[in-house]
């Protein structure tokens, strides 16, 4: 039986990518003391819930997402002790904490890897997935997501190990007991500390085809294939649903997994009640980064597939950033001329809709992609192996580095602008990550005395998702509006309905009359700074909620 967990339809989420919030000690790096300091800024913009990125002791190689110590903490982020008191921060604040869990991969410079890879013979040989040379080369033909072969040879026993992300990124082999005995213990730990959840990293890959097939997709140019059969195979979900009953169901926790799903079936899979996996997922779909596929009319369809595979029967987690995406006002939105009214729609469309709305640090004041001057300046590994393939295929420098901005992780990851000094406010010291030059105009001390501010618009939205069963709760019906880049909907739950209208583009587009029938006062505009909505047409990237 699994128990109904009501109370994750009321969260909204706020994602810390912790190096990059807040430094409390000059040392350019954020840390948990820093986080501590800052919770006032979650209540007062009013979240519920905080998924921290990983916090734990790791080289770095991927900011945490490489994992030396599950239960211990990063020394640049601070102590064990701090950690419990940012716990209990959170907890007086009505906050519930949600860790990421990285256990698809480890570091290489885990104890278990260095045990694992020193010996055919060492009881923890099996920890990880090793296999012979074939005709003295890799086992097959597979591409590491960040660039290469996902094989890396070890003299000391002769043979390759697995790595589906970076060669310090090694894959845990899922199908060892006593492996995942002491992960399952590792995630208990964690709950008895007082954690309320987990966003589980990069899970649908924990399952590896014995034979590891040659993959038949297209080399990329460095020569290597990106795997057809590695993502959601059944030993993946019979591991998941191991944690569930193990961990999940037991301990109430909720669960966001990110989950690989090229199709709405697959990501059902993973959510749907009666699979007894995870609470919500996260999809991450290639091109992760939309920039050439995204429209209006796709986000659309999008949502209405994803709700209407399961409208009782799931629940669904709703983003447009996360720390490996742009930001979302450049992404989807525009960065120049309507980059206010722009990033409030943004944020209206999200917070309107059925599911979980998560926030990433620095969107709540519409923080927009940076332009670093070269691509050494660029810290994240995907981002230069994006780099380099452009080369390899052939293109000039110049537009490589152009592109490769674009898609860059590090767009998401340059620090918080909490006010308009040199860094931002972020640290005294020297930023790890350049900071946006534009925190002199985009920032949170600004935004805070201004009642049109794109952080007042969240507040708002935040405010009102709590107060009433509409938002969280209500169905949700698409309405023909003879436009593509005018989405119009309907809310309904309990006798209250709310009618919502969104121009995403930069030209007007009127709302056909019919459809405003019954439009009674505006809840929310994204033109409140103009005085709201006027009507019919809608101005660019104009968003606006009635109640009906
Ligand atoms: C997930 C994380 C990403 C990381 C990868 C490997 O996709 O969100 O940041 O690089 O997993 O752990
Ligand atoms: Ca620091």
């Amino acid at each position: 039986m699994v128990t109904e967990k009501d109370w994750i339809k009321d969260l909204i989420i706020y994602q810390i990518y912790p190096r990059s919030f807040y430094d409390s000690n000059g040392d350019g790096i954020g840390d948990l003391p820093g986080i501590l300091s800052k919770l006032d800024h979650l209540t007062e913009l009013g979240v519920n819930a905080l998924w921290l990125s990983p916090v734990y002791r790791s080289p770095n190689d991927d900011n945490g997402y490489d994992i030396s110590g599950y239960q211990e903490i990063m020394e640049e982020f601070g102590t064990m002790e701090d950690w419990d008191r940012l716990r209990d921060g959170c907890k007086e604040r009505g906050i519930r904490i949600i860790m990421d869990l990285v256990v698809n991969h480890s570091s290489d410079e885990h104890p278990w890897f260095i045990a694992s890879k020193s010996s055919r013979d060492d009881p923890k040989s099996d920890y990880y997935i090793w296999r012979d040379p074939v005709d003295g080369h890799e086992p097959n033909n597979w591409a590491s997501c960040f660039g290469g072969s996902a094989w890396e040879f070890v003299p000391e026993r002769g043979q390759y190990y697995f790595h589906y992300f970076s060669k310090k990124q090694p894959d845990l082999n899922w199908a060892c007991p006593e492996l995942r005995e002491e992960i399952l213990g590792m995630m208990n730990w964690w709950v008895d500390k007082g954690v309320d959840g987990f966003r589980v990293d990069a899970i649908s890959y924990l399952d590896k085809p014995q034979d590891f097939p040659d993959s038949r997709l297209p080399p990329r140019p460095d020569g290597y294939s990106f795997p057809d059969c590695l993502a959601g195979r059944p030993g993946t979900h019979a591991y998941i649903r191991e944690m569930n009953r193990r961990v999940f169901a037991p301990r109430g926790v909720l669960t966001v997994g990110e989950v690989s799903a090229p199709t709405v079936e697959e990501l059902t899979n993973y959510v749907r009640t009666e699979r007894e996996e995870f609470d919500m997922a996260i999809p991450f779909v290639p091109p992760v980064v939309e920039i050439d596929t995204w429209s209006p009319e796709k986000l659309k369809s999008d949502v209405w597939e994803s709700y209407s595979a399961m409208p009782r029967d799931g629940w669904w987690a709703r983003f447009f950033s996360n720390h490996d995406k742009p930001r979302q006002v450049s992404l989807y939105g525009d960065d120049g001329e309507y980059w206010e009214v722009s990033a409030k729609l943004l944020a209206i469309f999200l917070h309107t809709l059925p599911g979980t709305p998560f926030v990433y640090q620095g969107e709540e004041i519409g923080m927009t992609n940076v332009y670093l001057p070269s691509i050494e300046d660029y810290d994240d590994p995907s981002t230069r192996d994006q780099y380099n393939q452009y080369i390899l295929s052939g293109m000039e420098p110049e537009a490589a580095l152009s592109r490769a901005r674009l898609e860059s992780r590090d767009n998401a990851r340059t620090p918080m602008q909490w006010d308009g000094s040199e860094n931002g406010g972020f640290t005294t010291g020297r930023p790890w990550l350049g900071v946006n030059p534009n925190t002199a105009e985009i920032n949170l001390e600004s935004q805070r005395s201004d009642p049109h501010s794109v952080y007042q618009c969240y507040r708002k939205l935040i405010a009102l998702r709590k107060e009433s069963g509409v938002l969280s709760r209500g169905d949700l019906k698409f309405l023909e509006t003879g436009c593509g880049e005018l989405i119009g909907l309907i809310r309904s739950y309990e006798g209250e309905t709310l009618l919502i209208f969104h121009n995403f583009s930069r030209q007007e587009h009127s709302i056909p009359a019919a459809l405003l029938e019954g439009a009674g006062e505006v809840v929310i505009s994204s033109y409140d700074r103009e005085g709201g909505y006027i009507g019919p047409d809608l101005r660019p990237y104009e968003s606006v909620v009635f109640r009906i």
